[in-house]
């Protein structure tokens, strides 16, 4: 069976309000250009809300408001019947698609959603506005799916912490899962951003992986101060050009000196103009 396909915030809510009541739903928010992460979502979702009790729906929306000025907002990757393909043998069977950003930014919208404790450092520091624009956004879609629960990767886990922030704070519906980074075979983590890259900088980026690896094999030896883990290991990135490289606490995003409680290291990196991040949990 094809994805029901739906285009404006009337055809979604007419899906969400027939639905009858005990009919769950999974939801699965993304920006298109699907890649394994999301498809893992999906399955994920379709799993928590397998077929005959419920459905999965997906949300294909290219977010203006989460980019800056000078960031990649027309160069962002597209494809949405590859995408629908992708998403149907993943387990959806609804999509939210709007064609025109209006129709979730309407010229009239003047409310904002904000996390500020959890979205001044890391890409909050880089990218000003950038996770104002996802909480909105989110907020937004998750009042029309009214999901009994929604699929994030940890790719994005400064987004993810704000997120779920957000859920308990707001008190929205459902329950808020993350699900593991899903890596290409070299080790590099999967984007939609990856599409951009050049051939020449996508081999360099493999410099990404090796270094959180190294980072890793330093915990695991027994280090535990920020200056032993991360050191010379940031001239591992410097094929790129980093954004940041950062050891914070995995609950609260504080910067930390010595890991103590599970913590995130995190970076951003620019390869080629295109900027990409990764991450993993050090576990003491
Ligand atoms: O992670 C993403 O793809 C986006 O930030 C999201 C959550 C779909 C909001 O636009």
């Amino acid at each position: 069976m094809a994805v029901t396909i739906l285009r404006t915030v009337s055809e979604l809510r007419r899906w969400r309000d027939q639905l009858r009541p005990g009919v769950r739903v999974g939801f699965v928010p993304t920006m298109g250009s699907l890649h394994e992460g999301h498809l893992s979502l999906l399955r994920e979702a379709r799993r928590r809300v397998p077929e005959g009790a419920g459905h999965v729906a997906l949300s294909i929306f290219v977010n203006p408001t989460q980019f800056g000025p000078n960031e990649d907002l027309d160069r962002y990757p597209r494809d949405e019947a590859g995408d629908l393909a992708k998403a149907r043998e993943a387990g959806a069977d609804v999509a939210f698609c709007p064609l025109d950003p209006h129709e979730m930014f309407p010229e009239s919208a003047a409310t904002w959603v904000e996390v500020p404790a959890l979205a001044t450092g890391l890409c909050g520091a880089s990218r000003p506005g950038h996770f104002r624009g996802v909480c909105t956004v989110v907020t937004k879609l998750w009042n029309l799916v009214r999901p009994d629960v929604a699929v994030f990767g940890q790719k994005d886990f400064q987004q993810l912490a704000i997120l779920r922030r957000l859920h308990a704070d707001l008190f929205l519906c459902g329950e808020l899962v993350g699900m593991p980074i899903v890596r290409e075979p070299d080790g590099l983590a999967m984007s939609s951003r990856n599409a951009n890259l050049p051939p020449d900088a996508r081999l360099r980026a493999r410099a990404i992986p090796r270094f959180i690896a190294e980072v890793q094999r330093r915990f695991t030896r027994g280090a535990r101060a920020r200056t032993e883990l991360l050191a010379d290991a940031t001239a591992l990135l410097e094929p790129g050009v980093i954004d940041y490289v950062e050891l914070v606490d995995a609950a609260t995003l504080a910067p930390v000196a010595d890991v103590e409680r599970p913590a995130l290291l995190a970076v951003a990196v620019h390869f080629a103009g295109v900027r990409l991040i990764d991450n993993t949990v050090l576990e003491p």
